[in-house]
């Protein structure tokens, strides 16, 4: 994983106006969606970034750009009907229609590239393919070495074929059903070039595989992408928060997560996923030790304690001043 930068974290702060112009059938309820601003052009991004779709339903959900970093004229995103939806990729894929404008936050990239890595192994499973696209196409216009393993339980469920199929023998395909199991995550991480750089995502047992495959790999050369967090937020509350900006000091109680108990008070911070997962609330600390619960800093960037995540982070002791 990797930490946010300053203004990466800050880029959620303006929204686009954006189209969506095109919905395309990428794989068994699974879809491609187009979105061009409603006027200029979309913000530079790089592979592996995100975005923050304000649904028209009121939901804000985080989506892989799957387009090339090199266009400016269209956000792509990868979606598929989830049979767990809690109302995101179900209202898409169901009630998301050509010509509507809706607001969309970011890119931020907590997945980026390591683009001088002598050699990259791209893993994905099922929906986790989107980011790989953005990926591939750049990694193809560096000419640098590359291959991709994708993992899908059915062959429907591999997600735009043919576009895979044009970069020939880079492209790893296992289907379960067909192979009688599951991917061995294992030997292909054995079988990398040590000076390689790893990147992984997929539904959460394929991403427990290849921390544990990767353990002895060197921190950093290991990438891993999470849309949802596997760590509760922390509500134990009991302790202080001072707002330096804004003047005012808050109490977080029992139940309560800092951001909650920050908008309690009327201040405005930006925030998404409120799981730890998309950076938006990245904050400054200036006092104090947090009890970070984010899957976006590193451990050694925890350790700093130079910044949070107020959606679910919470206080080692009993006070925190925060850069708000
Ligand atoms: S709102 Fe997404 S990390 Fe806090």
């Amino acid at each position: 994983m990797n930490a946010v930068t300053a203004a990466s974290a800050s880029a959620d702060d303006k929204l686009l106006s954006m189209r969506l112009t095109a919905i395309t059938h990428a794989a068994e309820e699974t879809s491609f969606f187009e979105f061009r601003p409603v006027s200029g052009e979309v913000p530079r991004f790089t592979a592996g970034s995100h975005i923050d779709l304000h649904l028209p339903n009121g939901l804000i959900r985080q989506y892989s750009l799957t387009n090339s970093q090199d266009e400016r004229h269209r956000f792509v995103v990868g979606v598929k009907k989830d049979a767990k939806s809690r109302g995101g990729s179900a209202y898409m894929i169901e009630q998301l229609r050509v010509g509507t404008v809706l607001q969309v936050g970011g890119p931020r990239n907590n997945f980026p590239l390591n683009e001088t890595a002598s050699h990259s192994v791209l893993i994905a499973g099922g929906i986790g393919i989107t980011p790989m696209f953005s990926m591939m196409a750049r990694l193809e216009g560096l000419g640098a070495s590359w291959e991709l393993y994708f993992a899908v339980r059915r062959r429907g469920e591999l997600v735009m074929p043919d576009m895979l199929a044009a970069y020939g023998d880079k492209i790893h395909l296992h289907v379960d059903e067909e192979a009688g199991g599951l991917i061995d995550l294992a030997a292909i991480v054995a079988h990398a070039p040590r000076s390689s750089h790893l990147y992984c995502c997929g539904p959460a047992p394929m991403l427990d595989s290849f921390e544990a495959a990767t353990k002895s790999w060197p921190y950093g050369e290991a990438h891993v992408e999470h849309f949802t967090s596997l760590t509760p937020v922390a509500s134990e509350g009991g302790y202080t928060v001072e707002l330096r900006r804004s003047g005012i000091t808050i109490t977080v109680a029992e139940g309560q997560t800092i951001l909650e108990a920050v908008r309690a008070a009327g201040v405005d911070v930006p925030s998404s996923c409120e799981q730890g997962v998309c950076g938006s609330c990245e904050t400054r600390v200036l006092e104090g030790v947090p009890d970070h619960r984010d899957m976006i800093l590193s451990p050694a960037e925890q350790e700093a304690n130079d910044t949070m995540m107020i959606c679910c982070s919470g206080c080692k002791g009993d006070r925190l001043v925060l850069d708000i």
